[in-house]
């Protein structure tokens, strides 16, 4: 059959490397599905407007049916998309008077808006519950290390102790943003363009609430130009995706850092990591250094989108086209990711005698020192802070009369001690006393950890409610949507 796209105004067939410059047809298998979805939608509700008859209406429906059953890779690839080729071949089934129908009313750019909103909303559903997953595994792994000492950093230097469970936290805390973002992004997505049509919307009295509905959307994008041409949800999600590889990264970075033979705080499991082809002896941290270089995909994504957009003026335009397949390869990376992080967290061999003897190397506990200093004998925390920076800069055991001698330097005082005893020194330098005192709101203190883990484990279950609540209203639309079809498609 000709080109049903080319055939009245233009040459029929396009020079193959011409066709492979303008076709999207091969990111579009990413959109296969929910392009059935949105030809169905449209199809019920043009039978419901009258705009086609029951007849032609339950032919297109079993038509459209069966090219799902066939699949994307029976449809014709010399088409320059999966929309027309989509049409292209059920025009082949059911016959031009019958399926020459269809795209009544509608064009492709009001239905591959829609399409790109359905399949994202899906990958973020996913996306939402692969973070849920990484989270939980976060804080049952924390759950384990309340009491599990480890040296924290501030410019990759020893710093001050605390606990695997307090370090575990903060990532979860950061993908709890993670989540938040993700879920917000959905709220601006899950609104439908179809139709917009071309951009001025269409003469035929089309219910858009209706297709709406069919295809389980929260609301309208009503303004029929913004809807065929806004691609801002792309940038947005973009932007959630580049920030959660971040996040991603910066844990990434610390377990290629953690199982080096220098740390020796971790142990990652053999399904992560490879060996050297040279070096029989190597266990490399693979699967988190790639994790660290595939953030380069979805910051490459964004920047793909937002140089894509900037320049465009209303309303449609080709450009648009090359948006999806970033958003899909972001997507796709970013989900990946999130997985092989969970994967490797949830089977690494934590080391907690390493752990525990490095957490007060480099006098770790000097801060507390300090504190008790200013707590027990009244003298300003600046000027505990000198007393204890000399002691470190001379280094060796920090003795009470060690304490007392540089007291009497930096207060110019002769006094005999500064009131300090033995057992007080004793306690700074213990970094689970240190630790101990460390209980306000946040802090790495176990009893003070394990309030925390409980807050965190309620607001786990809300989201995890939340993503059951979204699964739950995509489901039920389209089972919903399937059912009617049916009933429509009946002979
Ligand atoms: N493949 C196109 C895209 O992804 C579909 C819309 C085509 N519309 C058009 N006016 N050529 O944007």
């Amino acid at each position: 059959m000709s080109n049903i796209l080319r055939r009245g105004r233009l040459e029929d067939v396009q020079e193959d490397k011409i066709l492979r410059y303008t076709s999207s047809m091969e990111a579009d298998r990413w959109l296969f599905n929910y392009d059935i979805a949105v030809d169905l939608a449209h199809t019920v509700m043009l039978k419901e407007q009258c705009i086609i008859n029951k007849e032609d209406c339950s032919k297109i429906l079993r038509g459209l049916l069966r090219i799902r059953e066939e699949g994307m890779e029976e449809l014709d690839f010399s088409y320059e998309d999966l929309h027309i080729s989509l049409e292209s071949r059920l025009i082949d089934i059911v016959g031009e008077e019958v399926g020459g129908r269809m795209h009544s009313g509608r064009s492709r750019n009001d239905e591959v808006a829609t399409c790109i909103r359905l399949a994202l909303r899906e990958e973020l559903t996913g996306l939402l519950e692969e973070i849920f997953v990484l989270r939980n595994t976060l804080i049952n792994l924390a759950e384990k290390h309340i009491n599990t000492l480890m040296p924290g950093f501030t410019h990759m230097q020893h710093a001050q102790p605390t606990t695997l469970a307090h370090h575990l936290c903060a990532h979860e805390a950061a993908f709890s943003r993670d989540f938040d973002r993700a879920q917000d992004a959905f709220s601006r997505i899950n609104l439908c363009p179809l139709g917009a049509a071309a951009f001025a919307s269409t003469g035929f009295n089309l219910n858009r609430k209706r297709t709406q509905e069919l295809l389980g959307f929260e609301g309208l994008l009503e303004n029929s130009m913004d809807a065929v041409s806004s691609r801002d949800f792309l940038i947005e999600c973009a932007s959630v995706f580049a920030n959660l590889m971040v996040n991603l990264s910066r844990m990434a970075e610390e377990l290629v850092v953690w199982s080096s033979s220098e740390f020796n705080f971790i142990e990652l499991n053999d399904m992560y990591v490879s060996t050297s082809s040279i070096m029989p002896q190597k266990k490399n941290p693979d699967s988190a250094e790639l994790l660290r270089g595939k953030t380069g995909v979805a910051f490459g994504a964004l920047m793909s989108l937002l140089t894509i957009c900037k320049g465009l003026p209303l309303s449609y335009n080709r450009d648009l086209q090359e948006a999806t397949p970033n958003i899909c390869r972001s997507v796709e990376t970013v989900r990946a990711s999130v997985n092989v992080m969970e994967g490797m967290i949830r089977t690494m061999r934590v080391h907690i005698d390493v752990l525990a003897d490095k957490s007060i190397e480099g006098f770790t506990t000097a801060t507390e020192l300090a504190d008790t200093i200013v707590r027990e004998t009244g003298i300003p925390f600046r000027t505990a802070h000198q007393i204890v920076g000399m002691l470190a800069k001379e280094g060796g055991k920090f003795t009470l009369e060690k304490i007392d001698s540089k007291a009497k330097i930096v207060l110019e005082e002769s006094l005999s001690g500064i009131g300090l005893t033995e057992t007080m020194i004793t306690e700074a330098l213990d970094p689970v006393s240190s630790i101990n005192r460390r209980k306000i709101a946040g802090g790495p203190a176990p009893e003070e950890v394990l309030r925390y883990l409980a807050k965190r484990q309620t607001d786990l279950e809300l989201d995890k409610q939340e993503i059951a609540n979204l699964k739950n209203i995509i489901n039920s639309a389209f089972e919903n949507l399937l059912a009617i079809v049916n009933e429509y498609g009946k002979a």
